[in-house]
């Protein structure tokens, strides 16, 4: 089975996880893509693989720049997603931002949920005002999301 990351950044935290991910989690997969959600678009809803969106937040409870053009092409080629499978990394700071916190992936859960997808497991949030070190503790959380959700759902031994 393969696991295609989906990052929305600007600083890069996204992308460390996902990175950090791919490195510490591919004894669990066939194979682990990360991809910048800059090359990405509707059709990779077509690839055969299990999609775990990993996103922080910018602007005023927004996508980053980078996944901006992804998000939108949701609605400009809107299309049922009832075979998609996904997860969702969420990241954000409640501290300086309450009222938007880690919004970027929320919003890219409701797009997705809206379209028929199904999201296995809760969203994982990562806060940047706090002490959590947001590669180790996105890795554990990934472990036990592959162990728990994809691996069940895949029936992979
Ligand atoms: C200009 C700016 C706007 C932000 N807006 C939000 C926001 O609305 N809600 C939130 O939860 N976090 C917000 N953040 C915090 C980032 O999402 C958070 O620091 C995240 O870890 C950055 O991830 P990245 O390094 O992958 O870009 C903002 C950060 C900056 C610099």
């Amino acid at each position: 089975m393969k696991l295609i990351i989906l990052v929305g950044t600007t600083t890069q935290t996204a992308m460390g996880i996902a990175d950090a991910i791919s490195l510490a989690c591919d004894d669990m997969v066939d194979t682990i893509d990360v991809r910048d959600m800059s090359e990405a678009d509707q059709s990779v809803w077509d690839e055969e693989a299990v999609f775990l969106i990993c996103t922080a937040t910018y602007g005023a409870g927004n996508v980053p720049d980078n996944a901006q053009a992804f998000f939108a092409s949701f609605d400009e080629q809107p299309r049922y997603l009832g075979h998609v499978k996904y997860g969702v990394m969420a990241l954000g700071d409640e501290a300086s931002y309450p009222d938007t916190y880690a919004m970027g992936g929320r919003l890219f859960d409701e797009k997705l949920a809206d379209l028929g997808a199904k999201r296995l497991g809760d969203i994982w949030f990562h806060d940047a005002s706090s002490d959590v070190i947001a590669e180790d503790a996105g890795v554990e959380w990934c472990r036990d999301w592959l162990q728990t959700m994809v691996k069940p759902t895949y029936l992979i031994s």
